[in-house]
């Protein structure tokens, strides 16, 4: 069975010794609950590193009071054999005390990309990903790090993270791997209840339309997210918390997507809020 650490400097040692010999390692950061998506990723980081480490880690700092932290699903030891069974080398799954220990009080903040979309809602969110994802950095100190599209700002917040602080550290992306009838996957699917699972798929529906227009050589992000509003509105269940088009580089909105843009939405149905993106290439779609 695949090795579990759990301390920080174990973690570090076993890294280390990788690194001096030559090793190429990678990084598979997550906060467990492991689904397709996440195995993908893990296939991704396989194809690059020899030495791959998953973190799980529910980390505290990036979910608001009010949000899911308590009741965020957690099974370690499903999520182990998983990993096991996807070959990756190591499992890392430090405790909260080793993580922030008493007195912590160093925080990696990306300012302006973190303002738009998620950052709205979610004020401390993304400062709590780049801390802590700056920590795993400098535990593991990957070669490589593998991100999914399907946190589109997350990915672009951690890139500018390590541009912007000159880590040494390849950032990959996954493609978003979605269940067969189009809902990305998602540890936060489990919240669903049957009637919003299945309006669920109306955020896919409302991206393919979107896509479509786009097809059809429609350029005005105006007339885009119209027509995805118009999709989601359907669904009876659907509350829809944003729909933007925005640039990669800085997460701002844009009026027109001939050049290439990012379509991302977040809508509501009950208490779990789920998150959608589509990268948009300009003319023809
Ligand atoms: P978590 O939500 O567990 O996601 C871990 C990684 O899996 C992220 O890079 C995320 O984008 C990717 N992922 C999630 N669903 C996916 C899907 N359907 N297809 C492809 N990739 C998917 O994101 C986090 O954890 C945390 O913020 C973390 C980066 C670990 C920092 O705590």
């Amino acid at each position: 069975m695949i090795e579990v650490i759990s301390d920080i400097n174990e973690m570090r040692r076993i890294c280390e010794d990788k690194r001096q010999k030559g090793v190429k390692i990678g990084l598979v950061p997550t906060m467990g609950a492991l689904h397709e998506g996440h195995l993908s990723l893990i296939k991704c980081a396989l194809k690059k590193a020899d030495f791959v480490v998953v973190s799980i880690y529910v980390n505290p700092v990036q979910f608001g009071p009010e949000e899911d932290f308590e009741k965020y699903p957690r099974d370690l030891e499903r999520d182990v054999r998983l990993v096991d069974s996807h070959c990756a080398h190591v499992v890392f799954a430090p405790s909260d005390r080793l993580m922030y220990h008493e007195g912590y009080s160093t925080y990696v903040t990306v300012e302006d990309l973190t303002a738009s979309l998620c950052g709205r809602s979610r004020p401390a969110h993304f400062r709590g990903v780049t801390t802590v994802v700056a920590k795993l950095f400098n535990i593991v100190r990957p070669h490589v790090a593998v991100f999914g599209q399907k946190d589109a700002q997350q990915l672009s917040v951690i890139r500018r993270m390590v541009k912007d602080l000159n880590m040494d550290i390849e950032i990959d992306a996954g493609p978003i791997v979605r269940e067969s009838d189009g809902l990305a996957t998602s540890s936060r699917n489990k919240y669903l209840n049957k009637e919003e699972r299945e309006q669920a798929t109306v955020l896919y529906r409302s991206l393919e339309a979107a896509k479509k227009l786009v097809n059809d050589d429609i350029t005005s992000s105006g007339q885009i997210i119209g027509k995805v509003r118009k999709v989601l509105e359907e669904a009876p269940l659907a509350k829809m918390e944003y729909v933007e088009i925005v640039n990669f580089d800085d997460m701002r909105q844009i009026d027109d997507v001939s050049n290439g843009a990012l379509l991302a939405i977040a809508v509501w149905f009950g208490e779990t809020r789920l998150i959608d993106n589509v990268i948009i290439s300009g003319h023809g779609g």
